[in-house]
C-alpha cells in the first residue's frame, strides 16, 4: 500500500546545464513501467529547478522534483533563503527538512526542523525530515532512543492529520558519504522503532501511511537488500544519484528481489 519512493539528493552538484543533461538521461532509461512501481525524484540545487521544471513539463517526465531545503517562512527579509512558497510556484512536490548536513553545517534545531515542516505543508509540498544518529550514539547503542527523540522534537507542531502526509529518512550520520552503510538489519530495525513510535503517538492508521526511507551510502548493489525489508519504503540517494546510470540501477532495485515484495 505505501508506493516505493527513490530520491536522488545532489546536494550542491550539477549546475543547471549540468542537470538538464542529466534529467534527460533519467528520462531517456527510465520507463513508464519504473514509475508505475516507483515514485522518483530528484533534488537539484535551487540554481536549477526552474530549468529542471521546463524539460519536465515540456516532454511530461513522470520524474518529480523537489528542492533541498526551505525558509520557515513564506517571504521576507531572508537574505539567501528560499521559501516553501516558491519552490511550489516552481511545481516542486518535495522539500528535504532537517538534513544532518544542514543540523551540521548551517546549526539547525529540532525547532527549526519543525518550523519549516510546517511551512512545507502550508505550500502543499511533501517534505522529506531526516534523522539519524552519528557514530557516538551508535557505539553507546542509544541510537534509537537518539533518533526517536529527534524525531518527537522535529514534529512537534504537526497534527495527526498531517503526520502520515510526511515522509522520513533514517540517515545514520556516520553512513553519509562515508561508504560505511546499514546492514537491512540495522535499517529496518531503526524503521520498525519509528513506526511504532508513530503508531504509538498518532495511531496506526497514520503510522502505515508513513514512507519511511533509508539514506546513507546507498549503491545499486544494496539497494535491493534495503528494500526486501517490510518497513523500509524507499531510499535516499546522495553520491550515487549523480551518475545517472547508477541511479537507474537504483530504481531498478526491484529487479533483483527474489519472490513477491509490496
Ligand atoms: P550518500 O548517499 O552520499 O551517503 O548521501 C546520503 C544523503 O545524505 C542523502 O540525503
Amino acid at each position: 500500500m505505501r508506493k516505493p519512493l527513490v530520491a536522488g539528493n545532489w546536494k550542491m552538484n550539477l549546475n543547471h546545464l549540468e542537470a538538464i543533461a542529466h534529467v534527460q538521461r533519467l528520462a531517456f532509461s527510465l520507463k513508464d513501467a519504473d514509475f508505475d512501481a516507483l515514485d522518483v525524484c530528484v533534488f537539484p540545487p535551487f540554481t536549477d529547478i526552474r530549468s529542471v521544471q521546463t524539460l519536465v513539463d515540456a516532454d511530461k517526465l513522470r520524474i518529480t522534483y523537489g528542492g533541498q531545503d526551505c525558509a520557515k517562512m513564506d517571504s521576507g527579509a531572508f537574505t539567501g533563503q528560499t521559501s516553501s512558497t516558491f519552490l511550489a510556484k516552481l511545481g516542486a512536490q518535495w522539500v528535504i527538512i532537517g538534513h544532518s548536513e544542514r543540523r551540521q553545517f548551517n546549526n539547525e534545531s529540532n525547532d527549526d526542523v519543525s518550523k519549516k515542516l510546517v511551512s512545507a505543508l502550508r505550500n502543499k509540498l511533501t517534505p522529506i525530515l531526516c534523522v539519524g544518529e552519528d557514530l557516538t550514539e551508535r557505539n553507546n547503542r542509544t541510537h534509537i532512543r537518539f533518533t526517536l527523540n529527534q524525531l518527537g522534537q522535529s514534529l512537534g507542531n504537526i497534527s495527526k492529520s498531517d503526520v502520515s502526509q510526511i515522509v522520513i529518512a533514517y540517515e545514520p550520520v556516520w553512513a553519509i558519504g562515508t561508504g560505511e552503510i546499514a546492514t537491512p538489519e540495522d535499517a529496518e530495525e531503526m524503521m520498525s522503532a519509528l513506526r511504532n513510535w508513530l503508531g504509538e503517538t498518532y495511531g496506526d492508521s497514520a503510522a502505515s501511511k508513513v514512507r519511511l526511507l533509508y539514506g546513507g551510502s546507498v549503491k545499486s548493489g544494496t539497494a535491493p537488500g534495503l528494500m526486501a525489508m517490510p518497513n523500509v519504503d524507499g531510499l535516499l540517494v546522495g553520491g550515487a544519484s549523480i551518475d545517472p546510470d547508477e541511479f537507474v540501477a537504483i530504481c531498478r532495485y526491484r529487479l533483483a528481489l527474489v519472490g513477491p515484495r509490496k
